[in-house]
């Protein structure tokens, strides 16, 4: 199938299964895949639970509001963002083994390294949350992509209470949640979604101005 098919044909799927199974290493073989996505400074930030444990799935399902998805999924994936991954050793350590395979030379790696330190060095917890979600969805969506062209279905999901999640799952809080996301085989099709027109949703140059009403919002 071509990429242009699998996202047209693409929904998110909320009824699976549950005796379909996905051997595991499929599911690993997809996140290597995924994990290919570009990402800020290549610090790799985007980390992959794989919730397989089905008395666990059942204990997490009213942690996401109940969604059947959660337990009847043949994978559950919580995709997460690991603040660590800022510290300068990562950063050290990445471009070191880059430089090892012949990558680049020495000099860029100083180059790569600083630079990378340096747009790290002074964010605020938001601009850091803010790369973990960016690079973190990026991942999901060619996650995504991977499995629904192996003939699967999925669902990415924030419908979850993060504190209870991370209680449950005994998550250390320098991890951040992107999503959670279901995959398996579909029992039934998702239902059909509306989107913008292409005019609507795109600008040239320019965003227009926004009228403002008379308490100055828009
Ligand atoms: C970040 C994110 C979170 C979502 N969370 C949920 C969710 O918790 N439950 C749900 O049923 N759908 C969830 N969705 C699915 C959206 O409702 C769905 O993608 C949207 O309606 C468009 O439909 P489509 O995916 O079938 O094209 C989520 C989607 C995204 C991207």
């Amino acid at each position: 199938m071509s990429l242009q098919d699998i996202i047209l044909k693409r929904k998110s799927v909320r009824h699976y299964d549950p005796n379909y199974t996905i051997e595991r290493k499929e599911i690993l073989d997809s996140i290597e895949l995924a994990a290919k996505s570009p990402n800020g400074n290549n610090i790799q930030s985007t980390r992959y639970l794989l919730i397989e444990d089905k008395e666990l799935r059942a204990k997490v399902k009213p942690l996401a509001y109940n969604q059947e998805q959660v337990e009847t999924s043949s994978y559950l994936i919580l995709i997460l963002g690991d603040y660590r991954t800022f510290h300068a050793e990562n950063i050290y350590a990445i471009q070191d083994k880059a430089l090892e395979k012949g990558y680049f030379t020495q000099e860029t790696k100083t180059y790569l390294t600083n630079a990378a330190i340096g747009y790290y060095r002074n964010m605020s917890n938001q601009d850091y949350l803010k790369e973990l979600v960016r690079d973190g969805s990026l991942a999901a969506m060619a996650l995504v992509l991977i499995l629904n062209e192996k003939g699967y279905q999925t669902i990415t999901m924030s419908g979850y209470d993060k504190a209870a999640l991370f209680e449950e799952l005994n998550i250390p809080q320098h991890y951040e949640d992107i999503m959670l996301l279901s995959v398996g085989r579909g029992i039934q099709e998702g239902h059909s979604t509306v989107r913008h027109d292409i005019e609507d949703i795109t600008f040239i140059d320019r965003v227009p101005s926004l009228l403002l009403g008379n308490d100055g919002n828009p």
